[in-house]
């Protein structure tokens, strides 16, 4: 019987994950982060999905090969889940031929393997005008769509804007799995905090039980005395083990990627200026992957 690689075995093993990448603080990296998470967890086995939650729209310009004015983005299924019942019947399908008119799929060849995003525009801060204008009714309808959406992919990645705000929450709401993305700084580790100790725990009570904090991710990292200190104070600030073992260099070359416009290639290829390649966004996932094991062991739940 061939070997089965663990990386195949976690593709077979786990299913319809939603992860939220956040930070109340705006360019800490977050978007950085969820694309070279989502070049790591690519992998033929895997259907992937990054849902551009923020209007700024970056990973967008990033990801997207033919960005144009107008065009369909998350807005728009926003506003379709705000307007009919997509829960079944007529609506659901009208929702659903929207997704599929809005998602667009990037494949890189069987070997490596394909991802999908719904792109977001400045549209999108027009459709949370909508979200709050119609209240507290609308996040359970966009959790739905978020969910609804998420179940035809293996993982979904989602990028939040850097405000506690309504969007942010929506996403939240719709995960299994909060990741929060820093840098060594005071205000963007303080972001970080905010995130933990207001909007996480205001999901968990009124939206999503299940939703769990999956760690920390150093961004930004140099080798400076400022930088040493703030680590050991991440797992007291957030709880043991929460920092992830693997901090990402500050690095020119990942500053350049979004304008290069090969995200796979350039995180696997990619070079910092000191020669390493760019591993730790592949430590970072297995690690991800394996607390997220950890997490099913202990819940004892089993994705078929
Ligand atoms: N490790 C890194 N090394 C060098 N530059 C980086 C690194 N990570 C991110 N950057 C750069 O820092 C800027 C902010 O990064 P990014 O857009 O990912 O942050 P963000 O948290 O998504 O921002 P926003 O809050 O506006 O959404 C970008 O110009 C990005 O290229
Ligand atoms: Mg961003």
């Amino acid at each position: 019987m061939p070997k089965v690689e663990r990386e195949d075995q976690e593709a077979i093993k786990i299913r319809n994950i939603i992860l939220s990448v956040a930070n109340h603080k705006g360019g800490t990296g977050k978007t950085t982060f969820s694309v070279g998470l989502l070049a790591a967890l690519m992998n033929p086995k895997r259907k992937m999905l990054l849902i551009d939650m923020d209007p700024q729209g970056n990973a967008t310009d990033w990801l997207h090969k033919n960005v144009y004015n107008g065009m369909k983005n998350m807005g728009d299924i926003i506003r379709s889940a705000l307007k009919d019942d997509i829960s079944s019947g007529e609506g659901a399908e009208k929702f659903l031929s929207l997704v599929s008119s809005t998602t667009q799929v990037t494949s890189y060849g069987p070997k490596i393997g394909s991802y999908c995003i719904i792109p977001a525009t400045l549209d999108l801060a027009q459709a949370k005008a909508d979200m709050l204008a119609r209240g507290d009714v609308a996040s359970n309808r966009v959790i739905d769509a978020i969910r609804k959406i998420s179940s035809f992919y293996d993982i979904t990645i989602i990028d939040t804007p850097p405000q506690l705000e309504k969007l942010t929450f929506a996403a939240l709401a719709a995960s299994d799995f909060l990741v929060l993305v820093t840098t060594p700084e005071l205000m963007a580790v303080g972001g970080a905090k905010d995130v933990a100790d207001h909007i996480f725990p205001d999901v968990k009570k009124y939206y999503n039980n299940e939703i769990e904090l999956l760690g920390v991710v150093m961004n930004q990292w140099t080798k400076t005395r400022l930088t040493n200190e703030v680590m050991p104070n991440i797992d007291i600030l957030f709880g043991d083990g929460l920092l992830f073992k693997t901090p990402i260099k500050r690095s020119q070359s990942i500053m350049e990627m979004p304008s290069r416009r090969d995200f796979f290639h350039d995180f696997k290829k990619g070079r910092h200026s000191d020669g390493s390649n760019l591993e730790e966004f592949t430590l970072i996932a297995k690690e991800l992957m394996s607390r997220i094991n950890a997490s099913y062991d202990r819940r004892g739940l089993r994705h078929a």
